[in-house]
C-alpha cells in the first residue's frame, strides 16, 4: 500500500528502528526493494534523486511507483530524494510523490529557513510530508561543491521549531557514495542533537556506515536511513560479472533477474541491521491491544 512519510516514521524512535529509504533508478531496483520488504513484512521507502528524474521523467517515474506501492502488500512511500528547488518539490507532488525532501542545505541558514518554510507551506497544504537539512553531507567522489559541515544542535533545534519540518536530515560524520564502511559517525553529537530536537532524524550516506553503527543508529532518532550506493553497487557488479561470463549474450531482460535477486538481498540486510521488521511486530502487537512497551 501507498504509504505516508509520517506513518512509517511514527514509532522508530519509540520502538528503536529506522526505515531504510532506497535510491531507485528503474523498475528492476524499485521491485527488488518492494520483494525485499514483503519478504519480511516490513515497511520501505523508495526515493529518486535527481539523476533518476533526469532518467525517467517525474510524472512517468512517480505514476509507475505510486502504482508499485498501492499494489504492495506492505507500506511503501514514494519520497523525493534532495528536492532542488519549489518547482520539482511541486511536480513531484502532483506525480502523486507521499514526499518529499527540499535540500536547502547549501545555502546560508536563513535563507534555507525561509525556502523551507515555503516548501512546507505547499507540501502540507496537500498533506505531504517534507524533509530538509542542516549541515552538509558531502559526497566522497563528485559534486565537489558540495561541502562537508556536522550540523550544529542549536542549528537544527532551531531549523526544526522555524520551519515546521516532519523530519530532519543532519550531518554527523556520514559521506555520501562511499563503496566502504568505514564513515567514522559522532554518536556524541547524535545525542546533542536528539537532546534538542522532538522530530525523527534522516541519515545520508548510509552506504558508508559499519553494520555495527547501522544497528547503534535503529535505536536512536534516526528513523529514515538513505542508502544508494550499496544497491547501486549490488546491481552493477552482478550486470557486469553476467556481460563478462557471457560474450554473446545481448537481450537486458536476461542480465536482471540476478542483478533484481543481489539487489533484493541487500536490501534485507540493511532492514535487518535497522531493525526494520519491528513496524510490522507491532503493527500486530497493537491489532491484538497488547503492549509493546
Ligand atoms: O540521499 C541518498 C543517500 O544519502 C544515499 O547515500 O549512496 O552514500 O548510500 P549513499
Ligand atoms: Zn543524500
Amino acid at each position: 500500500m501507498l504509504a505516508m512519510l509520517r506513518d512509517v516514521l511514527k514509532d522508530t524512535t519509540k520502538k528503536k528502528y529506522a526505515i531504510p529509504a532506497f535510491n531507485i533508478f528503474g523498475f528492476e531496483d524499485a521491485k527488488a526493494c518492494i520483494d525485499a520488504a514483503e519478504h519480511l513484512g516490513a515497511p520501505v521507502i523508495l526515493a529518486t534523486n535527481k539523476v533518476a528524474l533526469e532518467h525517467i521523467p517525474v510524472a512517468v517515474f512517480g505514476r509507475m511507483l505510486v502504482t508499485m506501492a498501492e499494489q504492495a502488500t506492505v507500506p511503501v512511500v514514494i519520497h523525493l530524494d534532495h528536492g532542488a528547488d519549489y518547482e520539482t518539490v511541486a511536480k513531484a507532488i502532483h506525480a502523486g510523490y507521499s514526499s518529499v525532501m527540499y535540500d536547502g542545505s547549501q545555502l546560508p541558514i536563513e535563507e534555507n529557513i525561509r525556502k523551507t518554510k515555503e516548501i512546507v507551506k505547499l507540501a502540507h497544504a496537500f498533506d505531504i510530508p517534507v524533509e530538509a537539512e542542516v549541515g552538509s553531507v558531502a559526497y566522497r567522489d563528485k559534486y565537489r561543491h558540495i561541502k562537508q559541515e556536522h550540523t550544529s544542535p542549536y542549528d537544527a533545534q532551531r531549523f526544526a521549531v522555524e520551519t515546521g519540518v516532519d523530519c530532519l536530515a543532519v550531518s554527523v560524520g556520514s559521506l555520501h557514495r562511499m563503496e566502504e564502511q568505514t564513515a567514522e559517525i559522532d554518536f556524541e553529537l547524535i545525542k546533542a542533537i536528539e537532546a534538542v530536537v522532538d522530530i525523527p532524524l534522516v541519515m545520508h550516506g548510509a552506504t558508508g556506515i559499519s553494520d555495527e553503527n547501522l544497528r547503534k543508529l535503529a535505536a536512536t532518532s534516526f528513523g529514515k536511513v538513505n542508502i544508494g550506493t550499496a544497491l547501486r553497487m549490488a546491481f552493477g557488479r552482478s550486470l557486469r560479472k553476467q556481460v563478462e561470463a557471457d560474450p554473446v549474450v545481448y537481450d537486458r531482460l536476461e542480465l536482471f533477474p540476478d542483478a533484481m535477486e543481489k539487489v533484493k538481498q541487500a536490501a534485507i540486510n540493511k532492514m535487518l541491521l535497522l531493525n526494520s521488521t519491528r513496524a510490522n511486530t507491532l503493527e500486530e502487537e497493537m491489532s491484538n491491544g497488547e503492549s509493546t512497551d
